[in-house]
C-alpha cells in the first residue's frame, strides 16, 4: 500500500495584475456574458478560448426549458473553437459570470463536465490549457493547466 498526495498551484491575483494577453481574454469572457441565454437561472456565464495563433473564440451559457438540454459557457466556447478551428490548439480559457446586475465578486468555477472537456482538450492537442477564473474582487489563474482542476479525469 502507498499513500499519495496531490497538490495544485494557483495564482490569486487582481485583474490589473494580469498580463495583456490574459487581461484581454478576461475582457472577452466578460463581454460574452451579454449573449447568455439564461432565463431560468438568471446566471449569465461567458467564456473565452485562446488558440495557439492568437484567435479568440467566445461562448456563453445557453439554457433550455428542458434543463439538462442546456450547455455551459465553457463547453459552448470549446466546442465552437473545435468546430471552427479543428487543427488549432487551445492554450487558455477565461470565464466570467454576471448575476443580479453585476459580475460575481468571487471567481466562477467550471462544473465537472466542463473540466472533463477541458482535460480532453489538453490531451487532444498535447498542450496545457491555462485557466483564468475571473471575479470582480479577484481572479484565480491555474497556470499549470486544466488537468489540475480534475485529477483522475475519465479516460479509457
Ligand atoms: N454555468 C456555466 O455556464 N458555467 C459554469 O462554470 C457554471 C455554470 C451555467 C449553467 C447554467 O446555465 C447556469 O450557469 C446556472 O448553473
Amino acid at each position: 500500500m502507498e499513500r499519495n498526495d496531490l497538490k495544485i498551484s494557483y495564482v490569486k491575483c487582481q485583474y490589473d495584475e494580469l498580463d495583456d494577453e490574459m487581461r484581454k481574454l478576461a475582457d472577452k469572457a466578460r463581454e460574452a456574458t451579454r449573449a447568455s441565454y439564461s432565463p431560468y437561472s438568471g446566471y449569465a456565464v461567458g467564456a473565452a478560448v485562446l488558440l495557439e495563433d492568437g484567435t479568440i473564440v467566445t461562448g456563453c451559457n445557453q439554457e433550455n426549458i428542458a434543463y439538462p438540454s442546456g450547455l455551459c459557457a465553457e463547453r459552448t466556447a470549446l466546442f465552437a473553437a473545435g468546430a471552427a478551428h479543428p487543427g488549432k490548439a487551445v492554450t487558455a480559457l477565461a470565464v466570467a459570470a454576471f448575476h443580479e446586475g453585476k459580475f460575481t465578486p468571487e471567481p466562477v468555477t467550471p462544473c465537472g463536465a466542463c473540466r472533463q472537456v477541458l482535460s480532453e482538450t489538453e490531451l487532444r492537442y498535447g498542450r496545457k490549457v491555462r485557466v483564468l477564473l475571473t471575479g470582480a474582487d479577484y481572479c484565480i489563474f491555474i497556470e499549470g493547466g486544466a488537468g489540475d482542476l480534475l485529477p483522475f479525469s475519465f479516460s479509457f
